[in-house]
């Protein structure tokens, strides 16, 4: 879909009479019993209960499937579950493809949670992890095994922010084991900026907390599955307990109304402050996907329709502990705070030793500090203003 199209698929996706009974949006219906007038309704709804026929209160309503609609709609695909954060989609659509003996293949660049959800959960279920280096493309089909059953991806990685050859990944990939499932965290492509089903990715997961919401007050996790793997997706995660409340899936259809101007805004915003910074003499390297010095910035270039204000950046120096609290402490449009994609500017911190724990394919390639921020809608000169009293503090 071209970036045009887009927003005005935005605008009107899952706003169908059925959903919106005469208002601009769709109708709030809080449910957990569906009432059945008679006998054969209740057989219908039974029959229909995976597609779109109103049964329980944990199938969804009519607000949820509204909001499933447009996100298939936005994503491609056969259908969208829907789960009470970003990290309950992970682990669900996981543990929706795996069983003991199983093995996982997984970006070494995954979110934090991801990797320890691997080395908990499934390590206790007897399914094992082998972690990939993000940007060795070439090598990760080879370490497919038979047992490997889930390849997951993520892009550009959690923190660092490197932009591996994700097409190049998944060609290899399927060449060498046609029936793997392929999934990937898309939460920094808000699910649009990447549009990973149509690069045979099979299953598409993000968290809704994060853009689609936008005002960092609510959490979802949305996951979109192709036709091969929809049936088995929705069917698991149901019997795992998976849902969101009304309430959550009407903010989130909410969000996605402005989500293409809010993206705009935050993609103009933060490659202003990363090119600001990368001039900057304390600044070793600007990880930002945009930038021609951010690893896979040329992957960026073909495969993304834009970005948006999450990046990272190092500084040349390790900062002392003291620096570090003077730095994060005393800023004023900068919060700190680990959720992102709201419309507020954040800043968190870590050391070289705190990422390569995190690394398991391989150590960090820096020594000094490493910032991470998330650019929000404010005004950039203020927040360029903010960053440079932020280095004078440990000049
Ligand atoms: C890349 C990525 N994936 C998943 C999540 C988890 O989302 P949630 O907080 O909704 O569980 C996060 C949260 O920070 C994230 O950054």
């Amino acid at each position: 879909m071209s970036k045009e199209k887009l927003d005005t698929v935005l605008v009107s996706a899952g706003r169908g009479k059925q959903y919106c009974h005469g208002s601009v949006n769709g109708v709030i219906q809080r449910a957990s019993s569906i009432v059945f007038n008679t006998f054969e309704e209740k057989k219908k709804a039974t029959a229909g209960r995976g597609t779109g026929e109103l049964f329980y209160g944990r199938r969804g309503t009519m607000t949820h499937f509204s909001f499933q609609d447009a996100m298939v709609e936005l994503e491609g695909g056969a259908g969208c579950v829907l789960y009470p954060c970003g990290a309950a989609a992970i682990s669900n659509a996981i543990l929706s493809f795996v069983k003991q003996g199983d093995n996982v293949l997984m970006t070494g660049g995954a979110y934090e949670p991801t990797q320890d959800f691997c080395q908990h959960i499934l390590g206790d279920l007897g399914v094992t992890t082998t972690y990939y280096q993000p940007l060795d493309g070439e090598k990760v089909a080879d370490l497919i095994t038979e047992s490997t059953s889930v390849l997951f991806l993520e892009s550009p990685s959690s923190i660092t922010m490197e932009v591996p050859d994700i097409p190049a990944i998944v060609k290899a990939a399927r060449a060498k084991k046609p029936d793997l499932v392929i999934m990937i965290d898309n939460t920094w492509a808000a699910g649009i900026l990447f549009p990973a089903l149509q690069h045979d990715i099979d299953i598409s997961i993000q968290a809704g907390t994060k853009y689609i919401v936008g005002h960092s007050d609510a959490m979802l996790g949305t996951a979109v599955a192709n036709a091969r793997c929809w049936e088995t997706l929705r069917e698991r995660s149901y019997l795992m307990g998976q849902m969101v409340d009304a309430d959550t899936a009407y903010v989130a259809a909410r969000g996605l109304r402005t989500l293409g101007v809010r993206l705009k805004q935050h993609q103009e915003n933060s490659i202003a402050v990363a090119k600001w910074l990368s001039e900057r003499p304390e600044v070793e390297r600007v990880n930002h996907p945009a930038l021609p010095e951010c690893p896979g910035h040329e992957h960026y270039l073909r495969d993304f329709l834009g970005c948006n204000g999450l990046f990272s950046f190092v500084l040349k120096k390790r900062l002392t502990h003291d620096e570090y609290c003077a730095y994060l402490d005393n800023f004023t449009h900068f919060s700190m705070a680990y959720s992102w994609g709201g419309y507020e500017s954040l800043v968190l911190a870590n050391q070289p030793e705190e990422l390569n724990a995190i690394r398991p394919a391989g150590p960090v390639d820096f020594e000094g500090t490493l910032v991470r921020l998330h650019i929000g809608l404010e005004d950039v000169t203020d927040l360029i203003e903010d960053l440079e009293q932020g280095f004078n503090r440990i000049a």
